[in-house]
């Protein structure tokens, strides 16, 4: 793919994670950075398709660029699936190659699709000829006793062919058996050199790489290997401004503004507000922001308020307000 606004958004990607990156996570990720690429959680083509469940594409005009991941394996429900997507506005369509969990295993999801690169390729060229956006793959370096010396080039060359517009490789197998989704992220051991050498081999598929990366040197420096990207999963979730305030300045060459925890804070609350009078839950946004003020003095009084506060009925804004200043007065917690 020529290098295109796609391609400049993901220098640096905020990873897919269910359950994590829904759109009050995604949105309160944007206030942090402008220019970061962001995931959806992954959807799955046969709950959009078969499902009629549409809610599950809701997403806000800020969260741009914004990617939607998806999960089938059926290459005609995949396009359908993708087209949805395209239509309600999406920047990218992201197949799952790279998750594990036993769910998605029985419905051939996921990384059990590294064992069939041409059901992926049918799958990619399919959604690429559906939608005009950019298709791209998420994928493992392997799965169980492949070698991913062989495996993982063989992946890459098929999907490319198909049309595959980025890559995106997490670096490390999935063992299929007997681990555990959580286990599958940190036991497999991670292989940077590989992903490094393989994604050399293929100039004209820009790739990111993912897994384990914890800080912003860290990417700088597999982008100074290079990676044309880096995605960022748990680290960004849990240390959301050690990984995103100074992205955009880093990363993306932007102009550097003025922000703090506090004006993030500020730019949630008519967010929030809304959320409240469509009769949301405090809990469902302040749940992703409770890393905010990871290694900051305070940053477990704010983490203790927001988890015990946010999810009492009528909970509001007042909570917020109360976690900051007993951050600054540590005095007044009761207990
Ligand atoms: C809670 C959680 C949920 C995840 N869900 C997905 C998912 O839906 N799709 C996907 O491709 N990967 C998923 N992942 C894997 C991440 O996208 C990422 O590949 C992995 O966490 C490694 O990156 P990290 O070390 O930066 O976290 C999930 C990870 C976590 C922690």
């Amino acid at each position: 793919m020529p290098r295109n606004a796609n391609t400049e958004a993901a220098r640096l990607s905020v990873a897919p994670m269910m359950d994590w990156t829904d759109r009050h996570c995604r949105y309160f990720h944007r206030q942090i950075s402008q220019s970061a690429l962001l995931y959806t959680e992954m959807v799955t083509s046969p709950a959009l398709v078969r499902g009629g469940a549409l809610h599950l594409l809701d997403y806000s005009p800020e969260e741009h660029p914004v990617a939607l991941q998806l999960g089938g394996s059926d290459p005609a429900e995949l396009a359908q699936a993708a087209r949805m997507g395209a239509e309600a506005g999406y920047d990218e369509i992201n197949l799952n190659v790279g998750c594990p969990s036993d769910r998605v295993q029985s419905g051939t999801f996921g990384a059990v699709l590294m064992k069939t690169p041409e059901l992926v390729a049918d799958c990619v060229a399919a959604m690429k000829a559906a939608v005009d956006v950019p298709v791209t793959v998420k994928c493992r370096i392997g799965v169980d006793d492949q070698t991913p010396e062989e495996v993982l080039p063989d992946f890459i060359e098929k999907v490319r062919s198909a049309g595959c517009d980025y890559l995106i490789v997490h670096a490390r197998k999935a063992w299929l058996q007997g681990l555990s989704p959580k286990e599958n992220r940190d036991i497999p051991p991670l292989d940077y050199d590989l992903v490094l050498r393989v994604a050399a081999e293929f100039p004209d598929l820009p790739m990111s790489i993912n897994g384990g990366i914890e800080t912003l040197d860290d990417a700088e420096a597999l982008i100074a290997r290079g990676m044309t990207g880096v995605m960022i999963g748990r680290a960004a979730y849990h240390r959301p401004w050690d990984i995103l305030a100074e992205a955009d300045e880093r990363i993306f060459g932007d102009k550097p503004v003025s922000h703090s925890r506090d004006t993030v804070i500020d730019a949630m609350r008519p967010y929030i507000s809304d959320h409240l009078e469509n009769g949301g839950r405090l809990h469902q946004i302040t749940r992703h922001m409770l890393g905010l003020f990871a290694g900051q003095p305070g940053a477990r009084t704010w983490r203790r308020v927001l988890s015990e506060k946010a999810n009492r009925p009528g909970a509001g804004l007042e909570v917020l307000d109360e976690a900051r200043d007993l951050m600054a007065h540590p005095d007044r917690l009761a207990g």
